[in-house]
């Protein structure tokens, strides 16, 4: 029996993929290396020494993405493939909405037809929109504040249904906080094509001497030091969040949804000042304006999955920075040496 990964060439999908291999499980991903390439699957096999079945597919083309059901003996399904970044999302919604909503129906309808029900869905925080206190519970009100952020919602609200329709479905839905840091062997991690949207990435290309200096968005805030604060988590506790999960699946059916964070929140000049004190570089930056849609503070209550998942974040964030930093360097090396 196999766990299909869809997007298993992405950030995450890569470091959940390692965690999956390593636990013993038979893992098959689906890719179309939109955001990603195939060299991540090389390095996902020299990490664990197991060989990984890839298939580089649209979850669109429905034809070819039934190939993969008619092939394989799929036990259960963690979908991760889908646009994520929010800048772009308010640019080209139907873009966002065409491919992660409608990827997502043509992934249950082939589930359905194969009869594989268990799936584990890559939802985010970004569903709680602005959040009305914090830390945030499972069921905090949900409110877009972008259309990816709705797509998520969408998403959710559908295998909700499809749940309500065929009671064998059996469905968790993970909504992530602030996903960084990567894998210690420093070779896969996160790597964003073009200026980096996110907080970690931009600080290692800072730190790298790829980007000039960090435009910290806003001081004004109504925090500690003015600058907001999120929900930082590594991805290795991410990735093995879903491995919970997949074992918590076989003990109910229709949905549940966890926050998968570490309950902490720290500001963006915490951030930079940990990076600092974890690698000895200093990085330049400067306060910018505000970023339109930032919440002054996002983290989570992690209670739900630590009593129903057996789960808790454990790394800090010295090493998520240890991490990114050794990550940075290694594939900068890498590419260099191409
Ligand atoms: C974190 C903090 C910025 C960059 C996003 C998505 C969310 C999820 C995680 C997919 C904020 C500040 C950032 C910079 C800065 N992705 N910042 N200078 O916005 O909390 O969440 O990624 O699911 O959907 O919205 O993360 O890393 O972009 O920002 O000051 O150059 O860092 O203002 O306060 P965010 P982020």
């Amino acid at each position: 029996m196999s766990i299909l990964v869809t997007g298993g060439a992405g950030y995450i999908g890569s470091h959940t993929c390692v965690e999956l291999l390593t636990e013993g499980y038979d893992v098959i991903i689906v890719d179309n290396f939109s955001n990603s390439g195939p060299d991540t699957v090389n390095r996902i096999e020299e990490i664990t020494s197991k060989k990984v079945k890839t298939y580089d597919i649209n979850l669109l083309d429905s034809s070819r993405l039934e190939t993969v059901f008619a092939e394989n003996n799929i036990e259960a399904v963690i979908h991760f493939a889908g646009l994520k970044a929010v800048g772009e999302s308010v640019e080209k919604p139907l873009h966002y909405y065409e491919t992660n909503i409608g990827s997502t129906i043509q992934l249950c309808k082939t589930m359905e037809k194969y009869g594989v029900y268990k799936l584990v869905f890559s939802s985010s925080a970004t569903v709680y929109g602005l959040p009305e206190q914090v830390p945030i519970e499972e069921n905090a009100p949900l409110k877009a504040v972008n259309p990816y952020g709705n797509t998520k919602i969408i998403i959710e609200d559908m295998l909700r249904d499809l749940a309500t329709s065929n009671n064998n479905w059996r469905i968790s839905l993970l909504r992530y906080f602030n996903p960084i840091g990567a894998h210690k062997s420093g070779l896969i991690g996160e790597e964003p094509s073009g200026i980096p949207n996110n907080l970690m990435p931009y600080i290692t290309q800072v730190a790298a001497g790829v980007r000039e200096q960090l435009s910290v968005f806003g001081d004004d805030y109504p925090t500690k030091d003015g600058t907001c604060i999120r929900d930082y988590i590594h991805v290795v506790d991410l990735a093995l969040g879903h491995l919970q999960a997949l074992k918590k699946i076989e003990t109910y059916t229709g949905v549940q949804a966890y926050n998968l964070g570490t309950g902490t929140g720290y500001s963006v000049l915490e951030v930079v000042d940990a990076f600092e004190k974890a690698t000895g570089i200093t990085i330049p930056k400067k306060i910018g304006p505000r970023r339109p849609g930032d919440a002054p503070v996002s983290y989570a209550d992690p209670t739900k999955a630590r009593t129903e998942l057996q789960w808790e974040a454990k790394r800090t964030l010295i090493e998520m920075c240890e991490d990114s930093w050794r990550w940075q360097v290694h594939r900068k090396a890498q590419l260099e040496s191409k």
